[in-house]
């Protein structure tokens, strides 16, 4: 539920041949599903949710002709800049699922000043935000006490599973180690954007805290 498989339109898969190969090699792994994720960014990537869906169409049209037996819907992963608060005012989002799951990322940089707001302002729009990556932000490193409010103010948290072997650095491993101990990850994601990342999944699959975090009863389970 954490993905960039749609071509050309991020920095996920380049070409229609790139989001096959990608798509092969996760249903190699034991993926069966996918709810495919581009960024929507205002100064990088202005995806819109034509841009999304129409690549959408074509990504599903690569896999039946290549038989394939996966299915695939998309999302966005939102990134809450100026834009993302003037589209959440003015348009209906992609969300994941039938409940109105809304994906976001921040800047790894530091946090918006404004984030509790927006992440009210989501709610009362009747979105489900989703933090994505919560362990990839550096600023927060040992801050437990923030993402304990934060899933008290009702945010889930996405790990990106690849966090779990030090694809991401030992900060990031350590703190979503931390976060799988708490129990405080609500869904998992590959964030695969190309080959890389699903050499990477090959030893994130053997790390006990994979198998750990899979046995959570996780929202992927119920999309
Ligand atoms: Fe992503």
């Amino acid at each position: 539920m954490h993905s960039h498989l749609i071509p050309g339109i991020d920095d996920g898969a380049k070409t229609i041949e790139d989001s096959i190969a990608l798509i092969k090699e996760l249903h190699a792994l034991g993926y069966k599903k996918f709810i495919t994720t581009p960024h929507i960014m205002s100064d990088f990537y202005r995806n819109t949710p034509e841009t999304i869906l129409g690549g959408l169409e074509q990504v599903r049209e690569a896999i039946k002709a290549e038989n394939i037996p996966v299915t695939i819907d998309a999302a966005a992963e939102y990134y809450l800049d100026d834009g993302f608060i003037h589209k959440l005012e003015e348009e209906k989002l992609l969300t994941i699922g039938e409940n109105n799951h809304l994906l976001f990322e921040i800047s790894y940089v530091n946090a918006p000043d404004n984030l509790m707001e927006v992440i009210f302002r989501m709610q009362v729009l009747g979105y489900k935000p989703i933090m994505a990556h919560p362990e990839r932000y550096p600023f927060w490193g040992n801050n437990f006490d923030f993402y304990g409010s934060l899933r008290d103010q009702g945010v889930l948290l996405q790990l990106n599973v690849n966090s779990l072997s030090g694809y991401y650095g030992p900060d990031a491993k350590r703190t979503a180690e931390k976060l799988i101990e708490k129990e405080w990850v609500d869904m998992i994601g590959t964030d695969t954007h190309a080959t890389k990342h699903i050499q990477a999944l090959h030893r994130t699959v053997k790390e006990k805290s994979f198998r750990k975090v899979i046995e959570f009863n996780l929202l992927n389970k119920h999309l």
